[in-house]
């Protein structure tokens, strides 16, 4: 299994790589900034995250590996050339990482940092290049101990030797592009491919006029420390008022057991039309109904003074509920999961029917 992750401001390409038999599974160059994503389709998948890999200590982004590390147990994976303190498992050429029945191979491929590797799945056919090789480009070798003419070689030696329907990989494309395959590469890449000589390439490097990475100061001394935060209470916002979990879909979610508990500190809100509200699924105790067409002109209406936890029939229409309080401002929000249909399945505390409606309404 393979899923390609995009991180939009730094233009990092994550893979997330599984054995479908196992569920055993491995982040490369898993972002900071994307935790919450990132681990919402691990445990929507039903994966166990058994390593993070590092192709290299990147400048413009900061790993997510501490993180995942410290959320999922996940073995960081770096290059001993890399130089970076806190990894779990320090990979030099030739060696290699298993998930499953899966194995990934490390080759080195120095010349954009000094400590790049990349992944080769021989099962599959693929590699993962991290900046060595990008589409039709090479990552920059002017600053972090770059050397163009190391990188040459690299490229040449390490991965244009690879048989050419390997896929490419890259860490980054500022163009949409997900992927290449070895032998267009060899074919096509501007700056390698073809018949370019190595003072080729270092002519084309030595003229890229490149601008500084804005995010180089912040970026590499965290990465140097795989990830994790100068302060470790610097982590992702986690919800202080209960346990929300954000989906891969982006919506903020709690479990109807949990809510069953906690009823009286939170407000329903209940956002169905009203003859579902007094229909044969019931409501929740004490919930307030407002039907999601009315709800962005009623954001006003609901009091903040408790956490607000919206429900409809099976959780789809208050999950987009959820987001509309998030969007409007509300912070303590969450979406019921499964909606009044799970609540019932469970056999949960019975919601009051058309009875009490009244009141509630
Ligand atoms: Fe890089």
């Amino acid at each position: 299994m393979l899923r390609q992750l995009l991180d939009p401001r730094s233009s990092t390409w994550t893979y997330l790589l599984a054995d479908d038999a196992t569920r055993d599974a491995v982040l490369i160059d898993p972002v900071f900034e994307q935790y919450t994503r990132d681990a919402a389709l691990v445990r929507e998948l039903g994966l166990t995250l058994r390593y993070t890999l590092e192709t290299h200590v990147h400048a413009d982004h900061v790993t997510a590996a501490w993180l995942h590390h410290q959320q999922a147990g996940s073995q960081i994976v770096v290059s001993a050339a890399a130089g970076a303190e806190g990894a779990d498992v320090l990979v030099r050429p030739g060696d290699v990482i298993r998930f499953g029945g899966r194995v990934l191979t490390v080759r080195a491929t120095p010349g954009h940092t000094d400590g790049c590797v990349s992944y080769v799945s021989d099962d599959a056919r693929m590699v993962f290049t991290g900046d060595a090789l990008l589409v039709r480009a090479a990552g920059r070798t002017d600053f972090q101990h770059g050397d163009a003419r190391r990188l040459y070689r690299s490229v040449h030696d390490q991965l244009f030797t690879l048989p050419d329907d390997y896929l490419v990989y890259p860490a980054h494309d500022y163009q949409g592009r997900t992927a290449s395959s070895v032998g267009e590469e060899k074919q096509h890449n501007p700056r390698l491919g073809g018949a370019r000589s190595v003072d080729d390439f270092v002519g084309y490097m030595d003229n890229l006029g490149l601008p500084h990475p804005k995010q180089i100061d912040v970026a590499l001394p965290a990465n140097l420390r795989c990830g994790r935060p100068e302060r470790d209470d610097v982590v992702p916002p986690v919800s202080t008022w209960g346990p929300v979990v954000r989906s891969y879909a982006g919506e903020p979610q709690v479990g109807p057991a949990w809510l069953e508990e906690h009823l009286d500190e939170v407000l329903i809100l209940d956002v169905r039309e009203p003859a579902e509200f007094v229909g044969e699924l019931g409501h929740l105790p004490g919930a307030m109904l407002v039907p999601l067409g009315q709800l962005r002109g009623r954001v006003a209406e609901l009091p903040r003074d408790r956490p607000i936890v919206t429900v409809c029939r099976s959780g789809g229409r208050s999950a987009q509920a959820a987001l509309i309080l998030e969007a409007a401002g509300v912070t303590r929000v969450a979406n019921l999961t499964g909606g009044m249909v799970l609540w019932h399945s469970l056999g949960l505390a019975d919601a009051a029917t058309a009875a009490t409606a009244a009141t509630a309404d």
